[in-house]
């Protein structure tokens, strides 16, 4: 297909199109899809308010460029190859058209709950082909889906389903997740003794664990579906119009539920997804990701399946039974690209090369990684060992707000080097900006990576808070659109993504605010204060240090710290689980109260050298004394 980059200069040619008339180069590939009513202008768009739309009062349905397009000329293909967390439980195939079928039953049941356009609905769901046909019936009749992690507490839970006021929740009455089972639906419900807005809960049978059901609000989804057979007709959606809602951290305590929009989404996803990957019709794409985060939306859901691929989706852990899980899973399905995370990677790198002598792996074409810098270490091991040094690897870097990938090599293209996500997709134009605004030009700068004009798949506000979308993303730079990273750009002008500059950071993949890990174990009687900082960590990149100043009481410290982190793990879930946490009889502050946590995180890396100027702090001191205590966590 004309829209797949062929050749590095095809990648430049493309570049310089997609910048010197970006209209005509979105047109063109938004024409490759069904649209009801064609748009009347490609984009419209202010970074002040700021104001971004796609496609211009076209209309269109998502689902109908995903399902129906491939009913009659592909509908025998296989669609999802799900491998379940036990590997003697049996492999689930679902074709096109029988996605299609379980799609429209299910828009059907949906409809007959009372669940209508522009409706919120939160997923709470496992890796199960179910949750994928629950967000594709959401945007086939117009609902908004909010897909929240299982992971997450119920605490954590309630939150998300208040803010966006949803109606329903979707979940199962437990998952499989290595050699545990997790009671889910408990969760829900205790999350929901904290809402007012769900009126009903559809449960899915998948482990068999025992669930109280609640008359009148919860049904199970196999009695749900009956008698919905048939097709369900396809809601006409604005392109503008809400497709669905992601919370993720953000620097601030509470996570934000950050907007994508139909048409621009779908163009974004298709587009990145065929081109990153060069995925050719037949093969087989496996992406890891959960579908609780934007990784599992737009490349495991969207955009594979706007792309007519096939995909694998993977209940397991990598783990699990054994440390060879995910290659015996790569032979199993004859996997050609496959998509995983750093942490992933580092992990399974901890058990040598034994794991994956059994396996072939030559089905394997590319490989890609996503979601934190990953090591040279890391990226050797993956290349030569895993890839047997013939297959080109893919370093995606992209946020859940971008909606896609936006600077990435195009695999077995670009010439990658390790640890560099390389050279933006066509259409993004980065820019990297100093502390001051001002653009630094040409090539071996460094500086916060921002993009100065807009692309499709770019977040639209940040739910019931436009303001917060404002301040958050565009208005640190004038102008320009502000990602929370720092970035290098080398001799050949290829990016190298440093790290975050904010209050954020990224716990094996996993965004996390320090302020809402903060929020969490403030929660707990004793604690007076708390600052919570990211140092490295072997295996999750960044591991969670808290510092903190507390009461303790009667209790002993390792009493208080236990209970600090169990605190944690019931407010967000174990995520956010603090690696380390230390009592200290204060933190380093400034006269005016602000904690510098500049020094918090040297102390926490163990680098205590050079601190800088300390003559700011109100009590010097302290330094040295949490800097004592620092050293006997470690022992
Ligand atoms: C980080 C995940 C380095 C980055 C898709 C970003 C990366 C945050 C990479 C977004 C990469 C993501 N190299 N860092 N290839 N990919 N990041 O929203 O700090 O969960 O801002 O989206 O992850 O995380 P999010």
């Amino acid at each position: 297909m004309s829209l797949k980059i062929q050749t590095l200069s095809g990648y430049f040619h493309e570049y310089q199109k997609s910048v010197l008339n970006p209209e005509a180069f979105w047109e063109r590939i938004a024409d490759t899809f069904h649209w009801k009513k064609r748009w009347d202008k490609v984009v419209e768009w202010n970074f002040e308010e700021p104001k971004i739309e796609w496609f211009v009062n076209g209309k269109l349905n998502i689902t109908e460029n995903m399902l129906d397009r491939y009913l009659y000329t592909a509908g025998d293909r296989t669609a999802i190859i799900w491998e379940p967390n036990d590997p003697s439980e049996e492999v689930r195939k679902i074709t096109y058209r029988e996605l299609f079928d379980m799609v429209n039953q299910f828009s059907n049941t949906l409809r007959a709950n009372g669940v209508g356009k522009g409706d919120r609905v939160i997923i709470y769901m496992p890796m199960v082909p179910e949750a994928a046909v629950a967000m594709i019936a959401c945007a086939r009749i117009g609902a908004i889906h909010s897909v929240v992690f299982a992971g997450f507490s119920s605490n954590a839970l309630a939150d998300r389903i208040n803010d966006c006021k949803a109606k329903m929740v979707i979940t199962s009455d437990g998952n499989f997740r290595g050699a545990k089972t997790i009671e889910v639906k408990k969760v829900v419900d205790e999350a929901l003794e904290k809402t007012e807005t769900i009126e009903k809960m559809i449960v899915l049978k998948r482990t068999g664990t025992e669930v109280t059901m609640q008359n009148g609000r919860d049904i199970w989804w196999h009695d749900a579906i009956k008698g919905h057979e048939g097709e369900a007709q396809a809601e006409s959606m604005d392109a503008e119009d809400m497709l669905f809602i992601l919370y993720t951290s953000g620097s601030t305590g509470k996570p934000k539920g950050v907007v994508h929009t139909t048409g621009g989404y779908m163009v974004y996803t298709y587009f990145s997804f065929l081109n990153v990957f060069q995925y050719k019709t037949g093969d087989v794409f496996w992406c890891s990701a959960d579908i609780g985060w934007i990784t599992g939306h737009s490349y495991i859901i969207y955009g594979p399946l706007l792309a007519g691929a096939s995909i694998v989706m993977f209940e397991g852990v990598p783990t699990y039974p054994n440390p060879g899980r995910f290659w015996e899973v790569v032979d199993k399905h004859q996997v050609n690209e496959f998509y995983t995370a750093p942490t992933a990677i580092r992990a399974l790198q901890a058990f040598g090369q034994e794991p994956l002598e059994p396996f072939k792996l030559d089905s394997l074409r590319v490989l890609g990684t996503v979601g934190e810098p990953i090591n040279e270490e890391a990226w050797h091991w993956y290349h030569d060992h895993v890839g047997k040094g013939k297959c080109p690897i893919v370093d995606t870097w992209w946020q859940t707000e971008t909606g896609g990938i936006l600077v990435s090599p195009i695999a077995g293209i670009t010439p990658t080097k390790p640890s560099y996500a390389t050279l933006p997709l066509p259409g993004i134009q980065p820019v990297i900006v100093d502390n001051e605004g001002r653009e630094l030009r040409g090539n071996s700068v460094e500086g916060n990576l921002c993009i100065k004009y807009p692309w499709p798949g770019m977040l639209r506000t940040t739910y019931g808070d436009h303001e917060r979308c404002k301040q958050t993303y565009f208005s640190s730079f004038n102008g320009y659109y502000f990602t929370g990273d720092g970035v290098k750009r080398d001799e050949d002008g290829y990016y190298r993504i440093l790290g975050r500059v904010d209050d954020v950071i990224n716990v094996s993949g996993h965004r996390m605010g320090t302020a809402e890990v903060e929020n969490a174990i403030n929660e707990h009687p004793r604690v007076i204060e708390s600052a919570v900082v990211g140092y490295p960590h072997n295996i999750k990149g960044q591991g969670i240090y808290a510092f903190v100043i507390a009461d303790l009481d009667d209790r002993t410290v390792q009493n208080l710290t236990n209970e600090i982190k169990v605190t944690v793990n019931n407010i967000i879930g174990p995520i956010a689980r603090p690696d380390k946490v230390q009592i200290v009889p204060g933190l380093p502050k400034t006269r005016s109260g602000k904690i510098m946590r500049r020094i918090l995180r040297k102390i926490a890396s163990g680098d205590t050298d050079n601190f800088g100027d300390t003559s700011t702090l109100l009590d010097p001191d302290v330094v040295d004394k949490i800097m004592e205590g620092a050293r006997e966590i470690d022992q």
